[in-house]
């Protein structure tokens, strides 16, 4: 069978679960779930955190951040930090020379997030709450990649805004998952990757 994809291609697609895969097991989800669901933090489902907002699931949460690639160095906005889970592998991927800001509509869930993200010891990351009217972090941008873990309901121009050229956004819109880049002064979708259910982006 000729396989549409060049052998390098699928090394590099190897490559980037790895990279993922490992993340994962060095931020272990326990230490991002309220106490009655940490012993089934290994399940592979959403987790209620607060009124209805969720911890992604695991194998969304891989799917995401293996399109978004994050490379070592990277600056890296977090959008609907929630958990601080995100922000965390985040900040592992990156390593110690990148920076990672979540960012957080809910105040309970900023301030809870971020006191998981501080335990997880890389203060390289943190996480903020969002500012009323703004979306995402714009003080720190640009940044390298941008991970969105709420629906939208179109690919929003104020992240995009603050998006470094070359850089690359994931985000679901309408729940299909899209993968962003910005050339140019010009951002593009480039490619959609499947359908998932978040909730709004607000
Ligand atoms: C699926 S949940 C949390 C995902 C998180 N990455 C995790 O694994 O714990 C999405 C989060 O997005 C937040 N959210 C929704 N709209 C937002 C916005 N405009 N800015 C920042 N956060 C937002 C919600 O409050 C919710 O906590």
């Amino acid at each position: 069978m000729v396989h549409p994809f060049s052998r390098a291609d699928r090394a590099e697609h190897a490559a980037r679960f790895e990279r993922v895969d490992a993340a994962m097991a060095a931020v272990r989800r326990e230490g991002f779930l309220p106490e009655q669901w940490r012993r089934e933090a290994h399940l592979d489902q959403p987790f209620e955190l607060v009124a209805g907002q969720t911890c992604s699931q695991p194998t969304t949460v891989r799917a995401m951040l293996a399109l978004l690639d994050p490379q070592t160095g990277d600056a890296v906005l977090d959008v609907g930090s929630g958990s601080g889970w995100t922000t965390a592998l985040l900040a592992h991927l990156v390593g110690a020379t990148g920076t990672v800001h979540g960012v957080e509509l809910r105040e309970d869930l900023a301030a809870w997030g971020g006191q998981n993200v501080a335990a997880a010891g890389m203060p390289w990351a943190q996480v903020h709450q969002a500012e009323p009217g703004i979306l995402g972090w714009p003080a720190a941008a640009p940044y390298q990649r941008i991970l969105v873990s709420a629906d939208a309901t179109e690919v929003p121009a104020q992240l995009t805004d603050q998006l470094a050229d070359g850089g690359r956004m994931v985000l679901p819109v309408h729940g299909t998952m899209m993968v962003v880049e910005a050339h140019d002064g010009t951002a593009a979708v480039v490619r959609t990757a499947g359908s998932y259910r978040f909730v709004p982006l607000r």
